[in-house]
């Protein structure tokens, strides 16, 4: 027989079909046993008696967590037996068939909390048990639902979604990168990709014009509440627009999208507000203000973009100029001497996006112009040959035919965080990362053996082992 979800026996009662799932719970009243068995859609109330004597020998074996498929026959609940707090709450099965798919150890913790009050790192060691969790599932399933919906949306829009390399070249986005060793190649190394910036531009010099990707983003640096080595960003880019043009669709993606997803929220003010940089250093004392008008109402989404900021920042550690953004940004003015004459007064085509304090995105016009781009990587220190061999790949594109462009990348785990009114991105992230980067189920970073270092032509010269 055919199985169907637990949610679709609504749609049988009277009839005989087959579910299949884990045993939740196990009550027993009298001489009957009640079984909740739950599979992705929900609970369904299994009722065994003592009728049929041999199934119900094996029913008193079940234990939590067993994974069985029963046949059976759909029936309306008593009346007073109805249980509103479950979709299937009016119907339950009389199982005529039973088979036990699979048992179960005892479950190193409960799964039928919220789960909060459980120990991270034992959760994230069992992170399969943890999905099972009803709050953890229903995350990964609205994180479909917004993505799904941002892909229908941008698709509409005339957008590509474009996959680009996770092999590649190291991009300066201000972390540090991880580091892939090319067998091929000995003594050269891939780095992950901080984020497909380049990519994405080269894409519009190849004239797709629109351009956008679900894309896995890398960087090597302490995981924190809002922050993983490995995250995900909506990350788009396109052609001939200005800094509006990009403020406009996003604020039309997320008012859409809340509308859609999240109907329950209120947004506090359309159009989102827009401020300097310099006005919100001055008035909330920085650039990710918090602009909730009741910051207990947890149905309530500030959202605002901050725009124009400084181009470059003074990093005291390395004595140097940094892109506030990175090097790509354009820089609001053309004039080359100023730029390298005083660092310290450009400001930048910069903007970005914040939601309830949170920084969820960040963007800018680009520098097309290859001379604007060089005055840049000086002013950062880069030699111009140095900085023209490393971005060779676009200061090469850049001769033939480069369009005005635009982007910017938007944190998906950051923005379901929030509005799931989750305090960490791990809780939207399936397989997430500890504060130091291991994943506890998989045990990695693990060591790799002498044969395969020697085939990658690399020495552990020290091993250092901190536990
Ligand atoms: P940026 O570095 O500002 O811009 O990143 C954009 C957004 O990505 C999210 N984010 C992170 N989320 C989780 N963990 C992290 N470690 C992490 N780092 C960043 C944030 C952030 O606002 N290429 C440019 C975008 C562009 O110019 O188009 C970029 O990556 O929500």
């Amino acid at each position: 027989m055919k199985r169907i979800l637990n949610i679709e026996t609504t749609k049988y009662v009277g009839k005989k079909m087959k579910v299949c799932g884990w045993v939740q719970t196990i009550r027993s009243h009298g001489k009957i046993i009640f079984i909740d068995l739950r599979d992705r859609s929900g609970i369904l109330q299994l009722v065994f008696t003592p009728k049929d004597e041999k199934l119900y020998e094996v029913a008193q074996k079940l234990r939590p967590e067993w994974v069985v498929g029963v046949e059976g026959k759909i029936k309306e609940r008593p009346k007073a037996m109805v249980n509103p707090k479950i979709k299937t709450g009016n119907v339950e099965l009389e199982p005529e068939k039973l088979e036990i798919f699979s048992k179960a150890k005892t479950l190193p913790f409960s799964i039928e909390t919220p789960g909060y009050e459980i120990n991270e790192e034992k959760r994230l060691k069992y992170r399969y048990l943890d999905l099972r969790r009803e709050r953890l599932k229903k995350n990964l399933m609205v994180r479909q639902k917004v993505i799904q919906f941002i892909r229908e949306f941008l698709i509409k829009e005339g957008f590509v979604e474009i996959e680009t390399p996770i092999l590649t070249k190291s991009t300066p986005e201000g972390a540090r990168d991880f580091l892939v060793p090319a067998r091929l190649q000995p003594g050269k190394f891939y780095a992950l990709p901080q984020s497909p910036q380049q990519y994405k531009q080269l894409l519009m010099v190849a004239g797709l014009e629109r351009y956008f990707q679900i894309a896995r983003c890398f960087r090597d640096e302490d995981a924190r509440a809002d922050r993983q080595a490995e995250f995900t960003q909506l990350d788009i880019e396109m052609s001939f627009v200005e800094q509006d043009d990009i403020l406009n669709l996003i604020e039309k993606i997320y008012i859409e999208l809340v509308k859609k997803i999240f109907p329950e929220k209120k947004i506090t003010k359309i159009p989102f507000p827009t401020i300097s940089y310099k006005e919100a250093m001055a008035k909330y004392k920085n650039d990710r203000p918090d602009l909730r008008k009741n910051k207990n109402d947890s149905n309530e989404l500030a959202f605002c973009f901050i725009v124009d900021f400084p181009m470059f920042e003074w990093s005291k550690t390395e004595k140097r100029w940094d892109a506030v953004h990175h090097p790509f940004t354009r820089p609001q003015t053309d004039n080359i001497n100023e730029i390298k004459k005083n660092p310290e007064k450009i400001l930048a085509h910069q903007y970005d996006f914040v939601l309830n304090g949170e920084e969820l995105g960040g963007g800018s016009l680009r520098s097309f112009k290859p001379e604007i781009l060089e005055a840049v990587f000086e002013v950062m220190g880069h030699k111009k040959s140095e900085a023209k061999k490393k971005f060779q790949h676009l200061f090469s594109a850049f001769e033939y035919g480069v369009p005005p462009h635009a982007g910017i990348a938007l944190g998906l785990d950051r923005f379901l965080a929030v509005i799931l009114n989750e305090q960490s991105i791990r809780e939207v992230i399936a397989f997430p990362k500890t504060g130091d980067n291991r994943d506890l189920m998989m045990d990695v970073p693990a060591e790799v053996t002498k044969e395969q270092l020697k085939e990658l032509h690399i020495k552990i010269v020290k091993s250092v082992n901190k536990q």
